[in-house]
């Protein structure tokens, strides 16, 4: 399990949603990364491609509409880092349909994903949570 407590933002429904979103990634890690043939994992590529495209632009927009009710100043600084984030996962699913999966590029997407996700976390959701804290908000 890639979830840790020390994760948690704060804030019930984004870390539900996190949560979400590294139980979903870490399966598929651990998927393309076991024993077997490549040919046999490819469906769980393309439907952890649709996943993502989906609900990772959900979780972002569920994000920036918290970050605008609260007035957060940092809120386009963080909607651009989403926006870069949601290209990169675009572009590489793209460049995977167009290539055949290739599995070396797959591993690659794979651990990059899981560093930014962890990354992006605690850095800059953590910042969002303690703006929060400190104008004294309501979660
Ligand atoms: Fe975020």
């Amino acid at each position: 399990m890639i979830w840790k407590e020390k994760y948690k933002i704060g804030i019930p429904t984004i870390d539900k949603q996190h949560e979400e979103l590294f139980n979903r990634v870490a399966d598929f890690v651990q998927a393309i990364r076991q024993e077997g043939r490549w040919e046999e994992k490819i469906e769980k590529v393309k439907d952890t491609m649709v996943f993502l495209q989906e609900y990772v632009v959900t979780h972002f927009d569920y994000e920036e509409q918290y970050q605008q009710t609260l007035g957060y100043p940092d809120c386009e600084e963080h909607h651009n880092i989403h926006e870069a984030f949601k290209a990169d996962i675009q572009s590489a699913a793209k460049e995977f349909a167009d290539a055949g999966y290739h599995e070396q590029a797959v591993q690659i997407l794979a651990g990059r994903l899981l560093a930014w996700l962890i990354n992006h976390v605690v850095a800059t959701d953590h910042k969002m949570a303690q703006y929060v804290t400190e104008q004294g908000l309501k979660i």
